[in-house]
């Protein structure tokens, strides 16, 4: 019996503060994990040496408090956030639905975090120099009082940039009005041009790749300035994709019409369908993230060879516990070593 077992007793946003606290004991024997250093699974994707392609997404530590314990759960990279300038309570609740016929969570949390200040004393306890056992990216958002959300982006990069490996620039969350509007053009080439200035500007940030998370719910021609603007402006990687507002027929659950972002399994063959279409948008130039609906190793390999370089999970975590991380890379080598590749990175794209 694991730990996700005595989770699913609680509300799930009791369930996820109660595992925060848990990972900060951080007993041994639940959680450390042997960290997955295996050959074919290291790559060297936007100038970052990751040993294997299994990270983390955003929203699961929100204020960067456990990204050390996290990584030993196996995990080759992990990302904080999404963090905002100023501390935000985030939506009323309830905001967190569990809908476990369907291996799915929706969402309208808001980005409730502690803001730029405290996450920033909690990454400068993770001390990049002396980490040896993966990558740590952050995720940045705005605030929603913002006037101005070019800045609180800006400021985010400047703040917390330095002391993470990658930064995310999140504009695709739907439950910020206006954010998902930044994805459209005009608002992201300002934004590219400004995060690029901001970048040359620092010199501290000089190696750090930045990456958007982009939305599942674009349509061709957005995903088409999408890509040719990350191309043109020297963006290090796109993020595909966050949580969506569409609701997939085959949904059981009382809780389907709740609002906010859908994750988890319901979400697998849309966001890959998307992960492929903006494979080819970017003409392979352009490392990938796939997230959306990962459950299992197989699907890992789905999202590998329809054009990610790396993977992330949030939903089948809770709803499988630590020993997904685990699960999801044993299968992944077994399907490389099926299809007879000695690296992972031979089957990045391979089934576009
Ligand atoms: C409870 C919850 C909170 C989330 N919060 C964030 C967030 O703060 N920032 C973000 O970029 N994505 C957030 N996400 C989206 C995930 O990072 C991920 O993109 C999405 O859940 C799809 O992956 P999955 O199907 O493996 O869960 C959140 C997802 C969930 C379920």
């Amino acid at each position: 019996m694991n730990i996700t077992f005595f989770l699913k007793f609680f509300s799930p946003e009791f369930a996820h503060s109660l595992s925060i606290k848990l990972l900060k004991i951080k007993p041994k024997p639940i959680f450390k994990k042997d960290i997955k250093n295996i050959e074919m699974l290291h790559q060297r994707v936007f100038g970052l040496d990751f040993k294997n392609p299994l990270g983390l997404a955003a929203g699961f530590d929100k204020n960067a408090e456990v990204l050390k314990q996290l990584l030993d759960l196996g995990f080759g990279f992990v990302e904080g956030g999404t963090a905002t300038p100023k501390p935000q309570k985030g939506n009323s609740k309830p905001r967190l639905f569990r809908l476990n016929e369907d291996e799915g969570i929706i969402n309208h949390l808001g980005f409730n975090n502690y803001g730029f200040e405290i996450i920033r004393k909690n990454l400068n306890n993770i001390n990049l120099n002396i980490l040896r056992n993966g990558i740590v990216g952050i995720n940045i958002g705005k605030n929603q009082s913002t006037n101005n959300p070019y800045e609180d982006y800006l400021k985010g990069l400047d703040f917390l940039g330095p002391l993470a490996h990658y930064v995310v620039i999140n504009i695709s969350s739907p439950n910020t009005p206006g954010l998902r509007d930044l994805q459209y053009r005009g608002h992201i080439e300002k934004l590219a041009k400004l995060l690029k200035e901001k970048k040359n500007d620092n010199e501290k940030l000089i190696s750090t790749p930045i990456l958007l998370k982009i939305s599942p719910d674009l349509n061709d021609d957005e995903l088409r300035d999408i890509a040719l603007c990350s191309l043109a402006m020297g963006i290090d990687g796109l993020i595909i994709s966050n949580s969506t507002l569409n609701r997939p027929k085959s949904l059981k659950s009382k809780y389907k019409d709740e609002i906010g972002g859908l994750s988890g399994k319901p979400i697998f063959i849309d966001s890959t369908i998307l992960l492929k279409k903006m494979y080819s948008l970017t003409n392979a130039q352009l490392p990938l993230i796939g997230v959306g609906g990962i459950t299992n190793g197989m699907e890992c390999y789905e999202k590998i060879k329809s054009g990610a370089s790396l993977a992330q999970i949030y939903t089948s975590l809770i709803y499988q516990g630590p020993i997904v991380v685990d699960n999801i890379i044993k299968q992944l080598i077994s399907c490389l070593i099926t299809d007879g590749y000695k690296n992972i990175n031979e089957a990045v794209g391979k089934e576009v």
